[in-house]
């Protein structure tokens, strides 16, 4: 409609203008700008323990084949033959050595280089291309906490430039064990008719939200709020610490402190940090399990895990964490952890992933309970991430009509607050109620990627 594409985000008032969620240009744009040049989820290394083990993934608008190959590695090649562009694996997940294209028979290791086609010498004469030049395309691959990550931008920045500072507070949640975590069953996914940034730009630290849209969780059964300082207040739940990042990413950092009261019955303010991890240990972790978080974490990472822990953000473009304490009809809490991604299907469509996570460590029953909780509340049946799907499809078809492409979103709760004092970790911290500023850098990145030089 004639406006730039460096107008779509506008700095000086902090607006964002609707047409970006809607647009089919701009979403084209973003599959090589955005999902073309950053780290994208793809799941973890337990979903594909042996050799030949693959699933089937996409980044961006491209399918991918995950692959543990030969020699243990984890291998991410595109999903295309190259002798007539098939699509090579159709299936979800599987074991195999040989992927081979259902059209002509051609073949490759889960590596992705090519085997060999059919009747070679009787067809080609002779004439294939060499080998090396017809294996898959190979994206770089990394593995965080045994999350696999993967990239087509070769030469960028590794994946711990891309965390920054935020791989500080990143490590409390997927780097604090001996074993790691592992994955509970295949990932649950549905497909949501909204653009992937509604999903995206809320799962950068959203609490505000929280509020309205999620009400009934602070008037319903176990997790009903009045006998908590006040009948269905969730506001206290929204003060705390927020981390931006220059890409993108954002953790929501809140206060443990009732919570260990509760608990407790004890004044945080007197407890030690192991007193206060043994009143209250972090998600899906027991306390069998509390020496390993000494092993891996400094005294002041863990800190902040016993008073202002991450509970909730995302990692850019379009995954969302939650290691969060869901109260228990007992009176107990029972700690859950998530990974989401909001996977690209078009300018209108996403598929939402939800994957399970647990403590490899963890005790079988703990694993049960941790899974089917986390069903009941975050899967595709579940009652939290219906509340946030019912908004996104609104916002993308509000963001077409012929004026309210021409709206913009405002992000102007600022924070004026800074980090509280003495916090020990690093980035770009404030503290305060929940404000716009995770979600404003989240916009600003994306900014940043669509407008750069090829
Ligand atoms: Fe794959 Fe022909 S398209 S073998």
């Amino acid at each position: 409609d004639g406006t730039p594409l460096s107008d779509l985000v506008r700095v000086p008032t902090r607006e964002v203008q609707m047409r970006a969620l809607s647009d089919p240009e701009i979403y084209q744009l973003e599959m090589d700008r955005v999902f073309g040049k950053t780290w994208l989820l793809l799941g973890h290394e337990s979903e594909v323990p042996n050799s030949g083990d693959f699933v089937v993934r996409d980044m961006g608008s491209d399918s991918v084949i995950v692959a543990r190959a030969k020699d243990g590695n984890i291998h991410v090649s595109l999903n295309v033959c190259p002798h007539r562009g098939m699509r090579i694996s159709t299936v979800d997940a599987g074991n195999t050595q040989i992927h081979k294209c259902i059209y002509h028979g051609w073949a490759f290791k889960p590596s992705g280089e090519f085997i060999g086609a059919p009747v070679e010498k009787e067809c080609m004469h002779g004439k294939m291309m060499p080998k090396e030049e017809l294996g898959l395309p190979q994206a770089r691959v990394t593995l965080y906490g045994g999350i696999i990550f993967a990239t087509w931008d070769l030469e960028g920045p590794s994946f711990e430039e891309f965390l920054g500072d935020a791989k500080w507070y990143f490590d409390t949640l997927f780097e604090r064990s001996d074993k790691g975590l592992e994955v509970l069953g295949p990932p649950q996914r549905f497909i949501v008719r909204a653009n992937w940034k509604a999903a995206g730009e809320q799962s950068a630290a959203d609490g505000y939200h929280t509020l309205t849209l999620h009400r009934w969780l602070g008037e319903v059964g176990n997790y009903s709020k009045s006998g908590d300082g006040g009948s269905a207040d969730l506001s206290p739940e929204m003060y705390g610490v927020e981390v931006s990042s220059p890409h993108g990413h954002a953790l929501r950092c809140i206060d443990l402190g009732r919570k260990i009261k509760k608990l407790s019955g004890l004044d945080p303010a007197e407890l030690t940090v192991d007193q206060k991890l043994e009143a209250l240990p972090p998600p899906g972790m027991t306390r069998e399990m509390l020496p390993q978080l000494r092993k891996h974490l400094s005294e002041e990472q863990l800190e902040v895990m016993v008073s202002m822990p991450p509970q909730v953000g995302g990692i850019f473009p379009n995954v969302l964490f939650a290691f969060v304490y869901i109260p228990q009809a007992d009176g107990s809490v029972l700690g859950l952890t998530l990974l989401h991604a909001y996977v690209p299907k078009g300018p209108d469509q996403l598929e939402f992933v939800n994957w399970v996570l647990a403590e490899k460590d963890a005790p079988q029953e703990l694993k049960d309970r941790m899974l089917m909780q986390s069903i009941q509340l975050f899967g595709t049946s579940g009652m939290v991430e219906q509340d946030d799907s019912d908004t996104w499809p609104h916002m993308t078809l509000a963001a077409k009509g012929a004026r309210g492409r021409r709206s913009t979103l405002k992000y102007q709760a600022v924070y004026e607050t800074g980090a509280p004092a003495g916090w020990p970790g690093p980035g770009i911290v404030n503290e305060g109620f929940t404000k716009d500023d995770t979600q404003w850098h989240w916009w600003l990145y994306w900014n940043e990627l669509m407008n750069a030089k090829a």
